[in-house]
């Protein structure tokens, strides 16, 4: 059974379709061993409070120094135990010694077919403007393991979303979630679970 420990800042809708998928049954093999926010007031961390996850809130702006979080960061993802960890829309950078340790074992979901509107600064609604400003006509999401870049990391899953003429940034934003985020980031996990998934030569693999 794959312990997950999710981190969030926001909403947690990609939070929700992970739990659903366990609940459902479309994850096998895996369940939420915790849920962590750099947000106090995020919405993810009611959700987990109702699922009743563990959950606790740990911020940057809670410590004088980065490094100070840093470490205490890497103790409260340790002490959840994790054997997969999932960024589900958290906006922290990791720390370089946390991807060391859990190599392979940090996934993300990003909002874009990357390396489309990705990297530094594209984060949130701002890759959608950045999608619609440029008059691409398809976007849509990605799942990738998490290296020491920013969305560098070896591609897991995408999905693609048609752009439509009228798409404002938020219009758009849900649709990538309902129609991309909330599936692939699910069927990632259950694939990790289930052993189906290889890093070689820093490209993912389906066994
Ligand atoms: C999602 O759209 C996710 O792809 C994005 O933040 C949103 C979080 O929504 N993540 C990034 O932009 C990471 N670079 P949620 O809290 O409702 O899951």
């Amino acid at each position: 059974m794959l312990d997950v420990v999710v981190l969030v800042s926001g909403g947690g809708t990609n939070l929700q379709a992970v739990m659903d998928a366990v609940d459902e049954g479309r994850i096998t093999n895996a369940r939420i061993a915790g849920v962590i926010s750099n947000n106090p007031n995020a919405y993810a961390l009611e959700r987990a409070r109702k699922k009743g996850i563990a959950n606790c809130c740990i911020s940057p702006k809670m410590f004088e120094t980065r490094e100070e979080f840093n470490e205490k960061f890497l103790e409260a993802v340790d002490e959840m135990e994790p054997d997969l960890i999932v960024l589900a829309g958290f906006l922290v950078v990791i720390p370089p010694v946390m991807i060391r340790k859990y190599r392979n074992q940090i996934i993300n979901i990003h909002p874009s077919l990357i390396p489309s509107f990705c990297g530094k600064g594209y984060y949130g609604l701002k890759v959608h403007e950045a999608a619609l400003e440029r008059g691409v006509k398809v976007t849509g999401a990605t799942v990738h393991f998490v290296d020491e870049g920013t969305d560098t990391g070896p591609i897991i899953l995408q999905k693609a979303v048609e752009i439509r003429q009228e798409d404002t940034p938020e219009a758009l934003q849900r649709r990538v979630m309902e129609q991309a985020e909330w599936k692939i980031l699910p069927q990632a996990v259950d694939l990790i679970a289930n052993g189906k998934i290889k890093v070689v030569d820093n490209q993912v693999r389906f066994l």
